[in-house]
């Protein structure tokens, strides 16, 4: 939710800045931003409204001149005020000498808003972000921080409530970048000569590796010649310092149209990088274990907490769960979790999933479950972020940076690590013998080159989405592991092609849901094996049968050799045979292909859905 880029250093601020939002602009893309401090006393902005490129024409129009070594970049996600060029970022005091971006929401703007106003200071946006500029200019220019342009900003902090990553830049103090966070992403490019700052690596990964990601209520200051942490009282702050361990290509489009087309493509190297370094020949293994096998062995429940595709992800990762360990488990939206006093106690394990590491809902979640002192095991996909950081254990996807805003290879990273999570209590608990846990890992082992058969099956579905990009609306149904894969279709469908789309559980359908079905509506089916689960397949096989009865036109995902189910389908894709509770992972395929392709087909931007950002870090 907002991309936040500075640069100091001794090359010229704006092609950098420009170049960190690019790769950012997956956060938000509501308007864009600049302002570059150029070293002569003089502060320039330029924003536009609307996505990156709008900037850019305007830049190259020449109207603003923006040379100079310092600067600081910002894509926005609209929280407060709507996207339009008055409430983009960066912000600026009422000299416009100083200028500040920002990530979050202040949730005491509102009185701070006021306050400022009553003392004469007209406000020129709608945001929250506004307040922090006027605040800021105010305590550089007179009282006990005057000139101090770091021990301004932490003044300022200690005033402001909610989540921020905050970044100022002031006319006065050339070469310098002083940034804050709370609860909201951070992290420092330490380049040769030259400092960066962004929510995320991939802003500055063309130019350095080495990077430090700040803890919560931190300030930094960068200049040419380095970085300091302090906390927002000016104390001295501990701090990580890390190397990033994947390289530009990996945030490139790699010659594919779009980020999403490159990451459906990538799913068996994440589902393999996923697996790879968790199993040591003894057993399943965490990335980072806080927690002892004792505390796992006490375990008597366990709750998923998770939001979107990576909630989906927990449906699944509930059938081996329960499977394997004997254990209940729960699988709530982060959202509402803590809102309706879920009963938590030392002796239940919560399991947090998320891509970014950073949504708020999620993090929110873990929080309250920390609070009730249950244990908290984060499965995520970016390293050192805020949600594994408090969490007693950590299972990490190594799926790779995702940029396309629709979760692909994450989602299906994350039901592998669902699937290792059940393992890993199924071997803690012995509900399962070391040898079945074995085995299990090698079936699941297996899975990555069935996804990328898989992937080779895909042509007619991408038939077939042209065919149906006209439909008023499309459900899914599904049954065991393939009802979750349907909500997951569902999702997919609705966030890229803007369509009515619905999963279903395909027993409920006659339960009311039926209703909707008329004549040539498209109802994608995902129909269980047959070999293994002869009773659930024939359940199914009637499902489809009531709904190809009233007109439906039905899509049919089945395993290869299901020869029982061809009668019923009006389009039928065959995929590899697998473990039933893996079927997931080369179910999901066809559909987030056929959203991608309806989307596309409608004129869609695939990977810049209308409305969303790719991490959600408001609730
Ligand atoms: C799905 O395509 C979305 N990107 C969204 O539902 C996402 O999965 C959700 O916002 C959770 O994000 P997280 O995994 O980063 O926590």
């Amino acid at each position: 939710m907002c991309g936040i880029v500075g640069y100091t250093g001794p090359r010229q601020a704006l092609p950098l800045v420009l170049e960190g939002l690019r790769r950012l602009e997956y956060r938000g893309y509501d308007s864009a931003g600049v302002a570059i401090v150029d070293g002569e006393g003089g502060l320039s902005t330029a924003k536009k409204a609307g996505v990156l490129g709008n900037l850019e024409h305007f830049i190259d129009s020449g109207d603003v001149a923006l040379a100079g070594l310092t600067g600081m970049g910002h894509t926005r996600w609209a929280t407060h005020g709507g996207p339009t060029d008055r409430n983009a970022h960066p912000h600026t005091d009422a000299t416009g000498r100083v200028a500040v971006i920002h990530n979050g929401i202040i949730e005491n703007f509102v009185t701070i808003r006021k306050d400022l106003e009553s003392r004469g200071i007209e406000m020129r946006s709608d945001t929250d972000t506004e307040v922090v500029a006027h605040l800021l200019g105010q305590a550089f220019a007179q009282g006990p921080t005057a000139g101090d342009l770091p021990a301004s900003m932490a003044a300022v902090c200690r005033c402001l409530e909610g989540a921020f990553t905050l970044v100022a830049g002031h006319a006065d103090v050339p070469g310098m970048l002083v940034a804050a966070r709370r609860n909201s992403p951070l992290v420092i490019g330490v380049g040769d000569g030259e400092m960066f700052l962004a929510s995320d690596v991939a802003a500055f990964i063309a130019h350095t590796r080495e990077a430090v990601e700040l803890g919560q209520d931190q300030l930094v200051v960068i200049t040419s010649h380095g970085y300091e942490v302090t906390s927002f009282s000016g104390r001295e702050a501990d701090f990580k310092a890390f190397h990033v361990n994947w390289d530009l290509s990996a945030a490139e489009k790699g010659g594919y149209p779009t980020f999403m087309d490159k990451e459906i493509a990538e799913q068996p190297h994440a589902l393999a990088d996923t697996l790879l370094g968790h199993f040591d020949g003894n057993g399943i293994v965490l990335d980072e274990q806080r927690l002892g096998e004792d505390e796992l062995r006490t375990i008597d429940k366990v709750f998923v907490v998770a939001c979107g595709t990576a909630f989906h992800s927990g449906l699944i990762g509930k059938y081996a769960i329960e499977h394997w360990t004997r254990l209940p488990v729960e699988v709530e939206l982060a959202s509402e979790f803590r809102y309706r006093d879920p009963v938590l106690d030392r002796e239940t394990l919560v399991v947090a999933v998320s891509q970014s590491g950073e949504t708020a809902d999620t993090l929110e979640a873990v929080r309250h479950a920390r609070r009730q002192r249950a244990r908290v095991l984060a499965i995520c996909n970016t390293n050192g972020s805020q949600i594994p950081r408090e969490s007693d254990a950590v299972l990490y996807t190594h799926a790779g940076p995702e940029v396309g805003v629709a979760a692909t290879k994450t989602f299906l990273a994350q039901v592998t690590a669902n699937y290792l999570v059940g393992l890993a209590l199924a071997q803690a608990r012995g509900t399962k013998y070391r040898d079945e846990v074995t085995r299990e890992f090698e079936l699941l082992s297996e899975m990555p080159a069935a996804v990328a058969t898989t992937l080779t099956l895909m042509d007619p579905i991408r038939e077939l989405a042209a065919d149906i990009s006209r439909s008023k609306a499309v459900l899914f149904l599904g049954r065991h592991v393939g009802f979750p894969v349907a909500l997951e279709g569902a999702l997919k469908l609705k966030e890229l092609a803007y369509m009515h789309a619905e999963g279903f559980a395909a027993g409920e359908l006659k339960h009311g849901p039926i209703a909707l079905i008329e004549e040539g509506l498209p109802v994608v089916v995902i129909t269980p094996s047959p070999k293994a689960d002869p009773m659930l397949h024939s359940k199914l096989l009637s499902n489809i049968r009531e709904i190809q009865a009233r007109g439906a036109r039905t899509i049919v995902i089945a395993e290869e050799g299901d020869d029982t189910v061809a009668p019923f389908a009006d389009f039928l894709l065959e995929l590899p045979r697998v473990p039933k509770l893996f079927q997931p992972l080369v179910a999901t395929i066809p559909l987030q292909i056929l959203a991608a392709e309806i989307a596309r087909s409608r004129g869609y931007d695939i990977d810049k859905p209308r409305n969303l950002a790719k991490s959600v870090t408001v609730e």
